[in-house]
């Protein structure tokens, strides 16, 4: 059989295609927020054998239709608002679709010319959000944990001289990096990747909004400097996974300066907030970065993956990545980026054509507006929240992460609750010992009615025995 659809079979993977399409993007508000698991159907998938002759387009189509879609999570439904997940803006499937079909290898530029101009216009672009100068670069990566793998390696080559020679085996003291209590795993996980050691990750307190202590940075600099380690790197964030806290940029960047270490930035969260005009002073001193992790994936409704490291110097970026290779024979082009000197891979899909598809799509202004929505919801919950008896506000809200408790209840069976009868998908906090409930408002679809839906409801089974009843799933 052969590897090409004939033009009946074209049509008919089209055709079910838009059918499929279609009806997503109509059942989204009505559709079950968790699937209702068909755990015998997903054991038969497990287990049935991939055939010697194939079951052909409608064959496939049916098996999506029938038991992929049901039992997947409705990460677009407009009350998904649990962890920082963004869904898809409307262009991703066709440039996912166009992306497939070119599949260009973004690795040198022989291999993806356009491409290659569209991933450095789409970095240039977020370079310009940030306030980076045009020395700037970087590369499109798998996501923010990967950006902020990339970001740290390409610090510890500029920070430890014989970093490419020797590794972390030349001896030497230890190299430290500081970050916060409220730091995302993915700084601990780059740091144990890059050989550094748990150990040498020092989680600087917060203080009482959850934004790193400068005072405390600075102690525990000079601390291991007495004690005759290296501290070589800083990882601010701009915008906690938990609470949305932003670290204070511009003290830790004067701190940075003064103590000759690399200052990268977690903006995978809260970075592309700079779109807001509200948060462009809060966040500005993202442009005094040395690095900055991005992550196109949440706030410009990129469909997964799509996270970005950018460095002020992208010479510094090439220093650690760029390795000459006999059987790859690339000759400079002043127009385009190997991105294969950029970062960890050299197969590579065209990640920046869906960000740069719906740019060119919608407009930067549309992307102003979502983010501009999802602050004005989350703040339209948090005072809801405030003003409801029975919830209390954990934490202030600064982006459009809301914690917050209810008295009386269980936190777990609440979430539980509400996403069995559909009501909405939200996430569990732990903030400061208290545990409680998270809403992350990252959702371009959410409306406010769909906010005091929510609100409404929890109201409802504060006061109620619901969720003692066993309206739960577990
Ligand atoms: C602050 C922060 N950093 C890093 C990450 C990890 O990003 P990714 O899931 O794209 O790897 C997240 C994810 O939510 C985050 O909120």
């Amino acid at each position: 059989m052969s590897l090409v659809l004939n033009d009946g079979e074209r049509d008919r993977a089209g055709a079910r295609l838009l059918a499929l399409l279609d009806d997503h993007e109509r059942g989204l508000p009505t559709s079950h927020l968790l699937p209702d698991l068909d755990r015998p159907r997903l054991t038969e998938l497990l287990n049935t054998p991939m055939p010697d002759k194939g079951i052909g387009v409608d064959g496939l189509f049916d098996e999506i239709v029938d038991t992929v879609l049901p039992n997947s999570t409705a990460v677009a439904h407009p009350r998904f608002l649990a962890y920082v997940l963004g869904p898809p803006n409307g262009i991703a499937p066709y440039a996912e679709a166009v992306a497939a079909t070119i599949n260009q290898n973004c690795n040198f530029w022989q291999l993806s010319p356009a491409a290659s101009v569209i991933e450095r216009s789409v970095l240039a672009w977020l370079g310009d959000v940030v306030g980076f100068p045009s020395t700037a670069g970087g590369i499109l990566t798998g996501g923010g944990s990967l950006a902020t793998l990339t970001g740290l390696a390409t610090a510890l080559h500029d920070r430890a001289p014989d970093f490419r020679a020797t590794g972390l085996q030349g001896g030497g003291a230890p190299l430290v990096v500081y970050t916060s209590e409220e730091a995302h795993r993915s700084v601990d996980k780059a740091a144990v990747v890059l050989g550094l050691g748990i150990d040498h990750v020092r989680h600087v307190p917060t203080d009482d909004r959850y934004r790193m202590r400068v005072d405390a940075l600075a102690e525990a600099v000079a601390a291991d400097r007495r004690a005759g380690l290296r501290p070589f790197c800083v990882v601010a964030t701009s915008g906690t996974v938990t609470t949305g806290s932003v670290d204070p940029l511009d003290a830790i960047a004067d701190l940075c300066e003064a103590e000759d270490l690399w200052l990268h930035v977690d903006g995978a969260y809260g970075a592309l907030f700079l779109l807001a005009e509200e948060k462009r002073e809060l966040l500005g001193g993202c442009a005094r970065a040395d690095s900055i992790t991005l992550d196109p994936h949440k706030l410009l409704f990129a469909s997964l993956e799509a996270g970005c490291l950018l460095v002020r110097d992208a010479a510094k970026l090439r220093a650690a990545f760029a390795f000459s290779s006999s059987y790859l024979t690339v000759a400079d082009d002043p127009l385009m980026t190997d991105y294969m000197d950029h970062g960890l891979q050299l197969s590579r899909d065209f990640k920046a054509f869906k960000v740069w598809s719906a740019l060119r799509a919608f407009g930067v202004d549309a992307f102003r507006e979502a983010t501009e929505r999802c602050l004005d919801l989350a703040r339209h919950l948090g005072e809801r929240v405030e003003a409801t008896p029975g919830l209390d506000l954990l934490a202030p809200v600064v982006l459009t992460a809301v914690c917050f408790r209810m008295r009386g209840v269980d936190h777990t069976e609440v979430l539980a609750t509400l996403a069995a009868e559909g009501t909405a998908l939200l996430g569990p906090a732990l903030v400061d010992g208290h545990d409680g409930i998270r809403v992350c408002v990252t959702n371009h679809r959410t409306t406010k009615a769909d906010v005091d839906l929510i609100v409404d409801r929890l109201r409802e089974l504060g006061k109620s025995d619901d969720v003692a009843e066993g309206v739960l799933v577990s």
